[in-house]
């Protein structure tokens, strides 16, 4: 019997080994195959035989076989401003989630939900293996930033937000900024990455750089014997808020830096402020002679094609989602390029944002940011004990956080 696969072409990230939110653990705890096998087979008995849907009864996207692993999905809307959203929260077991809200304009509803439901999984991934005690959650809104944001929409936004009571934390992501969290704030206490005026962290990628600086010194040392980037060249590809605090960093580091970006501005004010040198696009940085590469633009930086002919021996960068698919990191590993799993080494971002649910404090937030070093060389001392990938080894660290401090909720205490 053939089974149907809508997950087919689906951006993954590595298979769970495991399912994080308790309450679906207890339903399928006793499943052998686990979790992530389940897809319209829903029984937790083998010989249950597995139902298949009749031909062209099965939606373009089943909520419930994409977020398989998903706590809850919350769809929002609100006719009258127009807004749609949608918000994912994979997984409390951590505590409550937090992730950006993604105002896009999607081209389909099943592209925002596969979109939502992928990130939201990063984020209890990231967050875990920051050593944050969150949940990974995260909020889409459809619809074009330039045309369609406005106080309204983002009011009306933010009092869905509010209904969760606390479960789903919001913050920035592509499409909204540290004042749209203002706006949203206005109907919300659950909201994060606001203006420092109104209390809030700012602009993450202030930490999101200093992290991934993190992590490149701490590839460094495991490649060169050495956590310093002096004398190396790094190509920073996309030197936007991150890549540009990234460059100063590096430079003040002793490090050479080759840059591109589609945005010809952003790449004549790091020549002239920093000296860095200027290629003609990604694909002329990874042919060019670079120690590091560091994607710091849009995901899937790291292609079949990309890993064939880079010259760099290190890969770190802030962009989500580098891999272009499974299997890249194995390519990168066969090569000798050692890669710095992108979640590991970006969570400088959601640390300070994450810092404001304490009353934001940017000095204790840039110390629990400087971690990301030790992290991320924990991260490869796992990778070489287990001789698997760096991007599988953080998967199992953060999976195994998740577990072990996940169930300690199965203890009971009196409210504090
Ligand atoms: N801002 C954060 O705190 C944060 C946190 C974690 C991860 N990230 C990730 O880091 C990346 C950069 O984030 P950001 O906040 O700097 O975004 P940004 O939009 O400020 O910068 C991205 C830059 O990349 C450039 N760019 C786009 N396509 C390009 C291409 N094909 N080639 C070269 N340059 C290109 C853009 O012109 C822009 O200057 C994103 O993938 C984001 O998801 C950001």
């Amino acid at each position: 019997m053939e089974r149907v696969d809508s997950r087919a072409g689906r951006p993954r990230h590595y298979p769970a080994k495991w399912v994080t939110p308790p309450l679906v653990t207890r339903r399928f705890a006793t499943h052998p195959r686990g979790a992530t096998e389940r897809l319209s087979e829903m029984s937790a008995d083998p010989s249950v035989p597995v139902p298949v849907p009749a031909p062209g009864s099965v939606d373009p996207v089943d909520v419930f076989e994409l977020g398989a692993e998903h706590e809850q999905v919350v769809f929002c809307n609100d006719p009258a401003t127009g807004l749609r959203a949608i918000v994912a929260i994979h997984s409390t077991a951590l505590g409550p989630a937090l992730g950006g809200t993604r105002f896009y304009p999607y081209a389909s509803t099943a592209d925002a939900v596969s979109d939502v439901l992928n990130l939201s999984r990063g984020m209890s991934y990231k967050a875990a293996l920051a050593g944050l005690d969150l949940g990974g959650g995260k909020a889409v809104i459809i619809g074009d930033p330039m045309k369609d944001k406005n106080e309204a929409r983002l009011r009306a936004y933010g009092r869905f937000v509010q209904s969760l009571n606390g479960r789903y934390f919001t913050a920035c992501d592509v499409g909204t900024y540290s004042t749209d969290m203002d706006v949203v704030a206005r109907e919300c206490s659950f909201v994060t990455g606001r203006t420092v005026a109104h209390g809030g962290a700012g602009d993450s990628s202030v930490l999101t750089a200093y992290g991934v600086f993190q992590g490149m010194r701490a590839s460094a040392e495991v490649v060169w014997g050495t956590a310093s980037l002096a004398g190396r060249t790094v190509g920073v590809a996309g030197v936007g808020k991150v890549g540009h605090h990234l460059v100063k960093h590096l430079v003040e580091d002793g490090a050479r830096v080759v840059v591109t970006d589609v945005h010809q501005p952003a790449v004549d004010a790091m020549v002239q402020e920093y000296g860095a040198t200027a290629v003609a696009d990604a694909d002329a940085m990874v042919r060019t002679d670079i120690d590091v590469y560091a994607p710091c633009a849009m995901g899937g930086a790291l292609t079949d094609e990309v890993v064939d002919v880079l010259s760099a021996k290190i890969v770190c960068g802030a962009a989500n989602n580098q891999l272009a698919h499974p299997g890249i990191e194995k390519a990168l590993a066969d090569r000798g390029i050692l890669y710095a799993p992108d979640y590991c080494v970006n969570s400088g971002g959601l640390i300070q944002v994450a810092d404001e649910l304490d009353g934001f404090n940017f000095d204790r937030a840039h110390q629990r940011a400087g971690r990301i070093y030790d992290t991320t060389k924990a991260v490869f001392e796992l990778a070489h004990t287990d001789s698997v990938t760096p991007a599988e080894a953080a998967d199992r660290i953060a999976e195994r956080r998740m577990r072990d401090i996940g169930r300690l909720r199965g203890v009971w205490l009196p409210a504090r």
